[in-house]
């Protein structure tokens, strides 16, 4: 039998209940908007394995990579009524709701993946997910993506270069605040309209790590790219608090310990996924890629400073300031 365990699916007669979901096979429905072969598409492909094994099969999890079943926007949605059971979006998505969580996109904030996953395994991670559980739901883990570079038909190696041009970002105040601070206006859209509206010119560039630019071919629409480091993009795996619960407390427990284990990893390989990535996306020769140098580095972050006063009030004085200590 094949049941797609959904929300409210424990009823009165819990013991019955149990019984029965001892012999059922478990569906997992995992939603996702990126390529297979990023850090985050191999990571849900490897929990899916884990998963797969060690419960000798009874929990499946299915990945939907790609944005195939749900795209930005879709996917609460589709996680509060039940129809996916996890999804990781990356942290920007939920500041429409969380605005806490922006503190993730505040420019030149981390210096390091280890300063981010201080930040993410600390305090400041324990806060933000705590936030969501009044929404019914819940962060199972963080995971990696890598730093963001910029890309546009133009070089972009000072902050005036960045003057009327128009970038794609995810919905976030901290994103528009940080290219509203280099002159440039911005269009929030979903991740999987992103190559189309670089190609046709209805934005003139974007930012994302070199693992999903390589991915979904941005670099062949776009004829510069500065590796600035400038923002972080990272992942919060979520589910349905309610359908979390309901799972039978063993194979919980084999959810959550392979989840842990599967996190470790995914951030060993993010950043060199995004290295070699980078390298392949110089290697295509479609793109030119520029590295900014230490006089041009403190311009931008003299140019972005202000963007901490103007989010203070949104995201929170004292998350800001506990991130700076880190
Ligand atoms: C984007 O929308 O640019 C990224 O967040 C996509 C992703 O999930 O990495």
């Amino acid at each position: 039998v094949l049941v797609v365990l959904s929300l409210g699916g424990c009823s009165s007669r819990a013991r019955d209940m149990e019984q029965v979901s001892k012999e059922e096979r478990i569906v997992i429905r995992f939603s996702h908007v990126v390529a297979e072969s990023t850090p985050k598409g191999r990571a849900a492909k490897r929990f899916a394995l884990l998963v797969n094994e060690r419960t000798n099969g009874r929990v499946e999890v299915q990945v939907y990579p790609n944005s195939r079943l749900y795209k930005d926007g879709e996917e609460f949605k589709a996680l509060l009524e039940g129809n996916v059971q996890l999804i990781a979006p990356a942290t920007a998505k939920l500041t429409e709701w969380f605005p806490e969580w922006a503190l993730f996109d505040l420019p030149f904030l981390f210096e390091s993946y280890e300063e981010v996953h201080r930040a993410m395994d600390g305090e400041i991670g324990r806060r933000l997910s705590d936030l969501l559980l009044k929404r019914n739901m819940m962060a199972l883990a963080m995971w990696d993506n890598g730093f963001k570079q910029v890309s546009a038909n133009r070089p972009l190696l000072w902050p005036q270069d960045f003057a009327s041009l128009t970038f794609r970002i995810m919905p976030s105040k901290v994103l528009e605040a940080q290219f509203a601070q280099l002159g440039a206006k911005t269009v929030a859209m979903p991740f999987n309209e992103v190559y189309s509206a670089l190609e046709s010119g209805m934005v003139d560039g974007a930012e994302n790590p070199p693992s999903n630019m390589l991915t979904k071919k941005f670099y062949e629409v776009q004829s510069h790219l500065t590796i600035s480091n400038h923002g972080y993009l990272g992942y919060v795996v979520l589910t349905n608090r309610q359908f979390w619960e309901s799972l039978p407390e063993d194979i919980r427990k084999v959810l959550e310990d392979t989840l842990r284990e599967v996190t470790q990893w995914e951030r060993e390989i993010a950043a060199q996924e995004n290295e070699k990535d980078l390298e392949l996306i110089k290697k295509s020769g479609k793109i030119q890629v520029h590295y900014l140098t230490e006089e041009q580095k403190k311009a931008w972050k003299e140019a972005l400073q202000p963007v901490y006063r103007q989010m203070e009030e949104f995201i929170g004085k004292d998350l800001i300031e506990m991130a700076r200590k880190l």
